[in-house]
């Protein structure tokens, strides 16, 4: 008996990489409705905090596709901004989709050696982050601060745009209460959520190659886990 295999590449264009991008950053406004002007006023930060330094150099930690290292890009062209994450996938996604403007480190943040990965020839002017920083363990995250502390210069900045757990029950209660009818009221509800959008990514066939390197990983470190 003979036949014939045809194998079809899915490629992950630049354009395909873009759409599931303004997917995710739709799904992430369903948590934060204020993502975009919480980016914004980032960026006013970090613009005023180098406006003296001819080529600024800053990290997004926990960047996701790198919607928020774009941005900063886009607000300070002469810039160098470096992406960190340690999700295959979200990575795939931002170097196929913004690669030109932000060169994506792939690094777990809190591990050994974690700050070398990033490639850095000077100290940072700034690092930022926007919801991810939650994910580390309070010793770890507090161990992070410290290396960044050395890793910027004199009058570096820190700037970091999170949710952050509310120990209190009452005022976990509280604030979810809020946050739902903060996001209903912009219509953020509205959106895919994040389970939606993954399970989507599961099915599409041009991230079949990132996800298979996501599942090789198996689950996220410690770290990583809320
Ligand atoms: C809610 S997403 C936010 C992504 C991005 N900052 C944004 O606003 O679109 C949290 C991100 O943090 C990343 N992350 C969590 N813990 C991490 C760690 N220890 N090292 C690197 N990335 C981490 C996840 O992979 C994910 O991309």
């Amino acid at each position: 008996m003979s036949g014939t295999t045809t194998m079809v590449a899915h490629e992950l264009t630049a354009e395909r990489a873009g759409e599931w991008i303004r997917r995710w950053d739709l799904q992430q406004e369903r948590y934060a409705c204020d993502r975009e002007a919480r980016f914004t006023v980032i960026a006013d930060v970090v613009e005023t905090a180098t406006a003296a330094v001819g080529r600024p150099l800053l990290a997004d930690l926990g960047c996701g596709p790198g919607s928020l290292a774009a941005r900063l890009a886009g607000r300070i062209p002469r810039a160098e901004v470096v992406g960190v994450d340690t999700d295959p996938l979200l990575l795939a996604l931002g170097r196929a989709h913004h690669g030109s403007l932000v060169r994506f480190a792939d690094a777990t943040i809190g591990e050994p050696g974690w700050l070398s990965a990033l490639g850095l020839d000077r100290p940072l002017d700034a690092v930022v982050s926007a919801t991810a920083l939650h994910y580390l363990p309070e010793p770890a995250l507090l161990a992070v601060y410290g290396q960044l502390r050395e890793s910027l210069r004199p009058g570096g900045v820190l700037v970091n745009g999170d949710h952050l757990f509310q120990e209190d029950p009452a005022v976990a209660r509280l604030a979810a209460v809020v946050g739902r009818r903060h996001a209903e009221r912009h219509g953020a509800d509205a959106h895919e959520d994040w389970r939606g959008w993954w399970a989507a990514a599961t099915r599409a066939p041009e991230l079949a190659g990132p996800l298979a390197e996501r599942a090789r990983r198996g689950p996220a470190p410690a770290a990583t886990t809320g």
